[in-house]
């Protein structure tokens, strides 16, 4: 039976039909908003690349969590950009790091009202910028494993209700859960970067965590963008070690990733449009080539389409301002 039987303008003729056959929901409370806070700066500093975003004082970072709860976004994730670095990334797991003080005074602040993720590598943290320790001038898997255990107690310590490892090291998932346990943070749920690309959409993120490798790249420890079968293992394996939410990224360039991803494993997950998704939209806009609000809010929706419970996003407050005003 088709046409001139079936028509399917019918249910696209005014906005209230199609909210009746709307099959997708985007509301501010799939919305976490990525957040950087340095150490020893006295103002904010704003980003170029990523023009609305900045790197925080433990200040002003309290203000905009505050902000951002009061629009029901439902969480953040904290990158901290430490004062002093090492080979051995060790200002990461200090238990007055800026990432742990940011998260005490969050949680003063918000109460419950936001979910407090913090990024757990190490990259910001090294000399290197590597994200992990180096043996040679390559990732010594293993060693980064205890490092970043240690990052994840202390970042639990310090309220956390989520550790996000993102730094693609074999088995890390499992070492952090290991660690967490063992030092009676059961409760402590890991959001996984489990399939976490090698891609060329990172670089705004990198200048403002000042994170950029110092020489080579990451593609011996990020996946291959040619790769999707790999990224079904990869989290496979993250599920296996005991990943609560598994990611995502980037987004747009990997639809097809996250809807396989969340077809083989039913898993809350979740989706990190990436700065350099961000910027460019920020660009054609700014030169008035799109609209920001429409193709901000059309990016986010897709994503949802696509399978993302959660999405990790630059845009979280503005998303959640424009839902707000209906
Ligand atoms: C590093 C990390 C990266 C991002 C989040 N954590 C990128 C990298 O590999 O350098 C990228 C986020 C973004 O581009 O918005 N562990
Ligand atoms: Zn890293």
């Amino acid at each position: 039976m088709g046409f001139p039987m079936q028509r399917m303008r019918r249910l696209r003729r005014t906005e209230g039909l199609r909210a009746l056959v709307r099959e997708t929901t985007l509301d501010p409370q799939h919305l976490i908003a990525p957040l950087f806070v340095k150490e020893g700066i006295s103002h904010p500093v704003p980003l170029e690349g990523l023009a609305g975003q900045q790197q925080h004082t433990l200040g002003s970072l309290v203000a905009e969590c505050g902000r951002l709860a009061e629009l029901g976004v439902a969480g953040v994730i904290l990158f901290g950009i430490p004062g002093r670095k090492d080979d051995a990334g060790s200002p990461a797991w200090d238990p007055e790091g800026v990432v742990q003080q940011a998260l005490r005074q969050v949680r003063t602040e918000v109460g419950d009202r936001l979910v407090l993720a913090a990024d757990l590598c190490l990259c910001e943290y090294t000399a290197h910028g590597h994200c992990g320790v180096l043996r040679g001038t390559a990732v010594d898997n293993d060693a980064t494993l205890e490092a970043y255990g240690r990052i994840a107690v202390s970042y639990a310590e310090a309220g956390a209700d989520l550790v996000a490892p993102s730094g693609m090291m074999d088995g890390q998932v499992g070492a952090v859960r290991r660690a967490l346990d063992e030092r009676g943070y059961q409760e402590t749920a890991i959001l996984a970067y489990a399939a976490k690309f090698a891609s060329n959409l990172y670089a705004p993120f990198r200048h403002a965590a000042e994170s950029m490798p110092r020489f080579g790249d990451r593609r011996g420890y990020q996946l291959d963008p040619a790769n999707v079968e790999e990224a079904l293992r990869e989290v496979r394996l993250d599920v296996e070690e005991g990943a609560d939410i598994v990611l995502v990224k980037p987004a747009l360039p990997y639809l097809d990733v996250l809807a396989r991803v969340k077809a083989a494993f039913g898993l809350p997950t979740a989706a990190y449009h990436v700065s350099g998704e961000y910027a460019m939209l920020k660009a054609a806009a700014a030169r008035g080539w799109l609209d920001e609000e429409r193709v901000m809010m059309e990016m986010l929706l897709a994503i949802r389409r696509a399978g993302a419970d959660l999405i990790l996003t630059y845009f979280a407050g503005a998303a959640a301002a424009r839902l707000q005003r209906g």
